[in-house]
């Protein structure tokens, strides 16, 4: 993913801060604007599918503003995560689910994610998935998407 610029502020697409894309030049050029925005987090609802479309045991990719999501259904509960993988980037949704664990099991080299915590639980993986809060709402599966 690639940050976004908003001209002279850069927004991290996985931390909540914002960088000034001008460095500090001690001559008073540039703007320090560390502790100036309340926050560059923002959170959005987004109903991604609705709930005979995702039946139990089954997932699927999607894809939100440029940013790819993985959406599960475990015995009726519905995760969401990113869908790439943090180890080779590989799309997870081509991957399987391990039951027993409510976890993703990678396609690339077999790594498996939980889909609770999103932390990697075996396999070469050292970094956690992004997880997102999901909400069914009448037959809606929607997704608190935080950017
Ligand atoms: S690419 Fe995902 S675990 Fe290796």
């Amino acid at each position: 993913m690639e940050p976004m610029d908003l001209g002279d502020i850069v927004l991290c697409p996985r931390e909540p801060v914002a960088f000034v894309a001008r460095p500090w030049n001690g001559r008073g050029g540039g703007k320090d604007l560390r502790g100036a925005l309340p926050s560059a987090r923002r959170m959005v609802d987004v109903t991604l599918c609705t709930v005979p479309e995702l039946p139990d045991g089954s997932m699927r990719h999607y894809e939100h503003i440029g940013y790819d999501l993985l959406l599960a259904n475990v015995g009726g509960t519905f995760y969401c995560v990113d869908a790439a993988c943090t180890v080779g980037w590989d799309d997870l949704a081509q991957g399987s689910i391990d039951r027993d664990k409510k976890a993703v099991v990678c396609p690339g080299c077999g790594g498996l994610f939980s889909l609770e915590t999103g932390q990697p639980l075996a396999g070469p993986g050292k970094f956690p998935l992004n997880v997102y809060e999901v909400h069914v709402v009448g037959d809606e599966v929607v997704v608190t998407f935080v950017y």
